[in-house]
């Protein structure tokens, strides 16, 4: 089966005035259709780098150096800008922004806001058509329909949250890319936030990247995991796999350094600081941190391993040299 998003070597650098910062550099992955796909990976590895590049949205002064973003098959990289606005981004591949649901607009209704969204999209919809389409995604995504005329001050952070993601899902995307949607928010509404989208999925067989630094929140919801370490994957595969028996040293350590109810042990904290992407460190960008460093590691950058059937590991430990 085709999957419905293919991503090959991906490179997305940002040309600041400090030096090249080297985001994104060389990731491959894909997302199947009606598939959950968690991204993790501390704070800086990439992650919201990745997501603006999947719709093209890459912020000054970054730009997408090379690679394939294949939509059903299609490039989104080479496509001309106005086919991309017009048939893709928004109506076929959405984004819940980080930090969105305190970017609302202070002094418009929240039913103002989602039906403006609709019309920029399709302008022939009428406002009082996009305001009843409004009033729908609110029951979708369990907010009573009256809210529409609620200001955002007048709702708690996890309704505004689900504005959001009621926003990205107002043209009925085939894919929607969530950044950290639950990371403002406290542990019980960050639960419900999660049930939502997991139902939303269900209900709209939609496909989801679901992007946060907590990898056993992501490990839960998601069906397929990718660990990102200073601009690149370094582990993914099954949800289950790589949460029960995670393989990359990385991996291991950030699973570690997160505690857990159940059958806790101590807690590790991951030595050292992520590297500066401006300059990263040659070899296996983990190795100035990695307990199992070999001299390999120091010099060459290591291959992207299949271990198992859909289980990937870029590391030394798992290659032949
Ligand atoms: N506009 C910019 N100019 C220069 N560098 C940038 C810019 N935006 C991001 N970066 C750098 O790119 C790297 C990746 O940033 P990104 O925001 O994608 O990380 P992230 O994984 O989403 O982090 P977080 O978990 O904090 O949201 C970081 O080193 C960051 O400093
Ligand atoms: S390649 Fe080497 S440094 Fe990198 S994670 Fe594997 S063992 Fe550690
Ligand atoms: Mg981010």
């Amino acid at each position: 089966m085709e999957p419905l998003l293919k991503v090959e070597g991906l490179r997305v650098y940002y040309y600041s005035l400090r030096g090249i910062v080297k985001a994104v550099d060389n990731i491959s992955f894909h997302v199947n259709k009606g598939e959950t796909l968690g991204l993790a990976g501390e704070s800086g590895c990439g992650k919201s780098t990745l997501g603006f590049a999947i719709l093209r949205l890459v912020p000054s002064p970054g730009r997408i150096v090379s690679g394939k973003i294949l939509f059903e098959g299609v490039d989104l990289v080479t496509m001309p800008e106005d086919k991309l606005r017009k048939e893709y981004r928004w109506k076929r591949i959405s984004m819940v922004f980080q930090g969105a649901m305190n970017a609302l607009n202070p002094v418009r209704t929240i039913g103002d806001q989602i039906a403006e969204a609709i019309m920029v999209h399709e302008p022939h919809v009428t406002k009082e058509e996009a305001l009843k389409r409004a009033e729908e995604l609110l029951a979708m995504v369990g907010i009573d329909p009256k809210r529409v005329k609620s200001y955002p001050h007048e709702l708690s952070g996890g309704m505004k949250q689900r504005v959001v993601i009621a926003m990205a899902l107002a043209l009925n995307p085939d894919l929607v890319i969530a950044d950290e949607p639950t990371t403002a928010l406290d542990v019980v509404v960050q639960a419900q936030i999660m049930n939502l989208l997991k139902r939303l999925k269900k209900e709209k067989g939609m496909s989801m990247i679901l992007i946060s630094h907590d990898l056993a929140l992501i490990a839960e919801i998601a069906d397929r995991v990718a660990v990102m370490y200073a601009g690149k994957i370094a582990e993914q595969g099954p949800s289950d796999i790589i949460y029960q028996n995670p393989q990359h040293p990385y991996t291991q350590l950030l699973l570690r350094s997160i505690p857990k109810l159940k059958g806790a042990k101590e807690l590790v904290w991951i030595p050292g600081q992520p590297p500066d992407l401006r300059t990263p460190p040659p070899g296996c960008r983990f190795h100035p941190r990695c307990p199992y460093a070999m001299d390999v590691c120091r010099r060459d950058e290591p291959p992207m391993i299949e271990i198992e059937p859909d289980h990937y590991v870029a590391c030394w430990l798992y290659a032949k040299r």
